[in-house]
């Protein structure tokens, strides 16, 4: 379980190299990755997109990466997920905010691979609470029919199973911004790692690939979330981190009670957790007022 430095078009103050080193770069690690790995075992890489710099395009290194995982490596795309990070902001500015010819890029990609097509997994573990529509729909009966897409819903389908499958879409915001690691860095004068992802995004894939007792590597740990994760799941763990002063403020999260330690600020009980977002349209009211700019938004426009 592990979150790569993602690929830059300026460097950060830890290992990131360019996009285009990115795939180069990777390969060693993915060599020792498929070493180390048990055959039912899952390799699960969170990385982020970039933008080519100077450019609204986005770089494709995250997508060569999971071709080069699976046609050089051998690895078996088991399934793409999406993780949605509402709390992002919209950068960079002069796309998004500025000549607003882009949106917001509030998703990483999460690339579950495994060594064999059958890794061990079960979507019993992560189960979620019911939409609101689902359970009316459970309330007032399922008349079983055909759609109109030729899937036949069945009577199983409304059937009460006291929780639903999630989709392949996590959304979790990554606002941390009172937890114990961070103020033991403070304490301690350490530098906090800039680039943490929350907790619920490790255990999710922690509590449906793993049993009690497995072992999980994180080899690019950063602040060691993994680490802290696996405590209070009774997984085994290693976590490798090439900086040492995030070594340092890392072992703040083990000393004390993990229990809970550095969950996202929300309350898993908390009804906002569940993310909704706005059906495209609802402001679309059939007037576009300033038309497109034929350039692309090349040049930044004058009149806004
Ligand atoms: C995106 S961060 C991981 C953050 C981590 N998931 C967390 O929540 O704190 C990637 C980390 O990989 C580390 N790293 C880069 N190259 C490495 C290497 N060759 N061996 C081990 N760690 C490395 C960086 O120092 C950085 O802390």
């Amino acid at each position: 379980m592990t979150s790569p430095p993602f690929a830059l078009v300026r460097k950060k103050d830890y290992g990131n190299v360019e996009a285009a080193e990115y795939i180069e770069w990777f390969k060693p690690f993915a060599s020792a990755f498929k070493r180390v790995l048990k055959d039912r075992g899952s390799l699960v890489i969170d990385i982020g997109g970039v933008w080519n710099r100077g450019y609204p395009t986005r770089n494709l290194y995250h997508f060569k990466l999971l071709i080069m995982l699976c046609e050089e490596f051998g690895f078996h795309l088991a399934q793409d997920f999406y993780w949605w990070n509402p709390s992002k902001l919209p950068t960079p500015a002069e796309w998004v905010t500025v000549r607003r010819v882009r949106v917001k890029d509030a998703i990483n990609t999460v690339w579950w691979l495994s060594k064999t097509p059958w890794p061990k997994a079960s979507n019993r573990r992560v189960l979620q609470p019911y939409s609101d529509s689902m359970k009316e729909l459970l309330v007032k009966g399922y008349r079983a029919k055909k759609r109109p897409s030729g899937h036949d819903i069945s009577k199983k389908f409304s059937v009460d199973n006291g929780a639903a499958i999630p989709p392949n879409l996590i959304a979790t915001p990554n606002t941390e911004s009172n937890s114990f690691y961070l103020r033991y860095c403070e304490e301690k004068g350490l530098k906090p790692h800039p680039a943490r992802f929350p907790a619920d995004l490790p255990e999710y894939f922690i509590r449906m690939l793993t049993d009690t007792g497995d072992l999980v590597v994180d080899p690019f740990a950063g602040s060691c979330v993994t680490g802290e994760v696996c405590e209070r799941l009774s997984r085994h763990w290693t976590c490798i981190e090439l900086i040492e002063e995030y070594c340092e403020a890392a072992l703040g999260r083990f000393k004390r009670d993990p229990q809970g330690a550095s969950r996202s600020t929300s309350k898993p009980d908390d009804p906002s957790n569940s993310y909704k977002i706005p059906r495209p349209g609802l402001f679309w009211n059939g007037t576009e007022d300033i038309p497109l700019s034929e350039d692309g938004g090349q040049k930044r426009s004058t009149s806004q």
